[in-house]
């Protein structure tokens, strides 16, 4: 009886097999780590300076994608007229509730007197039917430039507020 019987069948029946499949065992893992870690690392297609492997963007790409509702704490700012399409158009674009119409200078001309600060005071805070923020989540710096975006369409001269230096901006 040969003492190989007893044993559990093996494909390994040589030391030349042997040899070879401790080399496998080695290179197989390491060559899924380093194609791993060529996906993770930088994108080719993203120049220098921008900001593509920033925390934000990161997080911005490995968010699930059924997620509706998320508010980045200083996420890429939107513009007045980003915030203004996707939160303040819904009163605002058509004059519901009483609320001043986009481009109408006669409704906005009134309120223009009272300053930026005020109305963007009121924006935040709330007016008459308006709720906080217009009902929306956004920074108050987003609001101040929705704010500016709508009163200058209704005969302003507000400057939209600056992203801070070194933000992410969506589009200045
Ligand atoms: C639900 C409807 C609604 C939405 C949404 C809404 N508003 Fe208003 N808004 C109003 C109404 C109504 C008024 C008039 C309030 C009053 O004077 O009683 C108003 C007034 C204002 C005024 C003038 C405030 C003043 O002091 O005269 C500003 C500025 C303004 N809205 C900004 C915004 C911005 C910015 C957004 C989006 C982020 C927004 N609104 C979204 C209803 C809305």
């Amino acid at each position: 009886m040969s003492q190989h019987h007893d044993e559990p069948q093996s494909p390994i029946k040589t030391p030349k097999q042997l040899i070879l499949a401790v080399i496998f065992a080695f290179l197989v893992p390491i060559f899924a780590i380093a194609l791993l870690v060529r996906n993770v690392g930088t994108n080719p297609r993203d120049g220098a300076g921008t900001n593509a492997m920033g925390e934000q963007a990161v997080a911005e790409r490995l968010r699930p994608v059924g997620q509706v509702l998320i508010k980045l704490e200083g996420g890429p700012l939107k513009t007045g007229e980003q915030v203004f399409q996707a939160q303040c158009s819904a009163c605002h674009a058509a004059g519901l509730l009483g609320a001043p119409k986009f481009g109408d200078a006669a409704a906005w001309g009134p309120r223009l007197g009272q300053g930026f600060a005020a109305l963007v005071n009121s924006a935040l805070k709330g007016k008459g039917n308006m709720g906080p923020q217009g009902g929306g989540d956004h920074s108050d710096l987003e609001i101040a430039r929705a704010v500016a975006h709508m009163a200058n369409a209704g005969g302003g001269k507000f400057e939209e507020p600056k992203a801070p230096e070194g933000a992410a901006s969506a589009a200045n």
